[in-house]
């Protein structure tokens, strides 16, 4: 494989991690605030960033290539209510999404056939995954951030995982 293809995955792995660190961090302020389906939403999204870092992982042991870990983001440690964490997950979903459009493009370049396949199934997640949050944010949006919407939305946050 190219080496600039090789060190952009592991920047990628290094971003799934944090992705999933961020999302841990938001799991614990969601409980704290007394919002525990959220809370638990959140942590499947953890599980699916890390799932996420490790098929890239799996990508570059499987092509012969050498998985180079990084450092994760720190997050930080508080967020102002609902809209805020989402908000925010949006706007790191987006970056995550320019980033992966990157290393298409770094794969069509160079003409790595397999890494543009194996990216193909990033590019749908990456749609899905700005859907899902944009979709979260029109509900709480609706069903206001306090009083018994936020808890109709929290109990359903806690029945739907992560899907
Ligand atoms: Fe794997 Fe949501 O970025």
């Amino acid at each position: 494989m190219h080496k600039a293809i090789v060190a952009a995955i592991n920047k990628q792995i290094a971003m799934e991690f944090s992705a999933a660190h961020l999302y841990l961090a938001m799991a614990a302020d969601l409980d704290a605030d007394n919002l525990p389906g959220f809370s638990k939403w959140m942590k499947h999204q953890h599980t699916e960033e890390m799932s996420h870092g490790m098929r890239l992982f799996d990508y570059l042991l499987e092509r012969g290539e050498r998985v180079v870990l990084e450092g994760v983001k720190k997050p930080a440690p508080a967020y102002a209510g609902p809209m805020d964490t989402l908000k925010k997950s949006l706007a790191h979903e987006r970056k995550v999404s320019a980033s992966i459009t990157a290393l298409y493009e770094l794969a069509v370049k160079h003409k790595d056939y397999p890494t543009q396949l194996h990216l193909q199934w990033f590019i749908d997640e990456q749609l899905e995954e700005e859907k899902t949050f944009e979709d979260l944010i029109a509900r709480f949006k609706m069903a206001g951030e306090k009083g018994p919407g936020l808890l109709m939305i929290d109990r359903e946050l806690g029945q739907r995982g992560g899907e």
